[in-house]
């Protein structure tokens, strides 16, 4: 027998109840609904070579697309296990260094697990070196003692300079070498990776490690080598690692200059800009020229206001119709006064919950980030872009790169 349906009046999703529910547990999985077991995501490879900045960002990406996903990097625990140390501790035959080392493995492992079946995350990075086939036995053994699926990252690296401006960038400085000079910091921690080198045994496809699910990413994303990818969240760590790079380069977000609706406090609509607005435009124009970036690249949404701002800078620009501004649905090109008035029950849903609400016939922000998640991928591949957007657009895109939390987001630049 088919159950009764009601709407949830937040999402505006059907759901089998008449419990007012939201559809989605609050804060979690409220990405693209998957209904996956939990996923451990371990980093493997040599010291300096990304893993720890490939875990951040990876998990900044995670979490913004909706998946409770947080870092467990196994250096912290060491760093609170043994306060002074040398490279000596990292020698493969110093075996009490070797129990420490483990020790703070499992130690990682058992929070991993707390984590995963106890606070809500349903993905963890377990950053480590996890060079040893040793040690990523016992880490399988612990992904299906849990029901756990495993996914191996391996960043393979033997660019000498890649790896000294990333030794220089961020060892030097990290607090294992607090009272060192860089020159000393540099030397020791080349040692350390020889250290590791004695033991390490890559990810084999061919043999040891055909089944299992890991992409290889070498030399900073020249290459990758990809092995049984077993659902969606994996085929998106996939994706996303092979689209970011680590050249600098400078990303703008901008609002359009003023319209003629910003000046009447209505949502939406498609309005020209305001004189005010044109004069933002031109203003923009000179603020783009003084900095002089190389090949900058200059992305709009399909609404007018958006590109006559770009029209003021005389240079070409793209069109994207995902940048354009949330749908507003029943409430477009009414004030804020006037939704109050006529949808009260609405105004006061958008205040309880302005992440997940989503207008009648419109959008909510949680929509919003899935809309825009093909800017971010392209933002990711590119270089120097200035993107012309809109208000709530923009947010969205600034909570990815601020790590902003789902709350917070509707409620920047406020
Ligand atoms: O008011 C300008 C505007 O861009 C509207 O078109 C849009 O509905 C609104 O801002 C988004 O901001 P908020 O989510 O705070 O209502």
């Amino acid at each position: 027998m088919p159950r009764e349906l009601t709407q949830n009046r937040i999402q505006k999703i059907w759901i089998p109840s008449k419990d007012d529910k939201p559809a989605a547990p609050r804060r979690s999985g409220g990405g693209p609904h998957l209904a996956n077991p939990a996923t451990v995501i371990v980093m493997v490879g040599l010291p300096a070579r990304g893993k720890t900045y490939m875990s951040k960002k990876l998990t900044r990406y995670l979490n913004w697309i909706g998946l409770p996903t947080k870092v467990f990097n196994v250096g912290e625990y060491r760093r609170e296990a043994v306060k002074h140390y040398s490279f000596d501790f990292f020698k493969p035959d110093n075996q009490d260094a070797v129990k420490i080392r483990e020790q703070c493995a499992l130690d990682a492992l058992i929070d991993v697990k707390t984590y995963l079946t106890e606070e809500g995350g349903q993905i963890a990075v377990f950053d480590a070196t996890n060079t040893t086939r040793d040690r990523r036995d016992m880490i399988l053994s612990f992904g299906s003692e849990n029901g756990f699926k495993m996914f191996f990252v391996e960043s393979v690296c033997e660019d000498p300079d890649v790896i000294a401006t990333n030794i220089m960038a961020v060892k030097v400085s990290c607090p294992d070498y607090r009272d060192c000079n860089k020159v000393d910091a540099m030397v020791d921690f080349q040692k350390r990776i020889e250290c590791y080198r004695v033991s390490y045994e890559p990810l084999d496809p061919d043999q040891y490690d055909r089944n299992m699910s890991f992409i290889k990413v070498i030399d900073v994303g020249r290459r990758f080598l990809v092995n049984r990818v077993q659902d969606h969240i994996q085929s998106k760590i996939v994706y996303y690692l092979m689209n970011i790079h680590v050249q600098p380069r400078t990303i703008y977000l901008c609002r359009h200059g003023e319209s003629d609706y910003n000046l009447q406090g209505r949502l939406g609509g498609d309005s020209g800009l305001s004189s005010q607005g044109r004069k933002f435009a031109g203003t923009l124009s000179k603020f783009v020229e003084e900095q002089n970036l190389k090949d900058l690249r200059v992305w709009t949404s399909q609404l007018r206001r958006s590109i006559q701002t770009a029209e003021a800078l005389g240079v070409p620009y793209e069109q994207w119709k995902t940048l354009n501004e949330i749908d507003a649905g029943v409430c477009e090109d009414m004030t804020y006064d006037e939704v109050k008035e006529r949808y009260p029950d609405e105004f006061a849903l958008r205040d309880q919950d302005k992440f997940y609400y989503r207008y009648p016939t419109g959008e909510s922000y949680q929509d919003l980030v899935q809309r825009v998640e093909s800017v971010i991928m392209e933002l990711e591949r590119q270089e120097n872009v200035l993107v012309i957007c809109h208000q709530a657009v923009m947010r969205c895109l600034l909570a990815y790169f601020l790590d902003k939390s789902a709350d917070e987001m509707p409620h920047t630049l406020s």
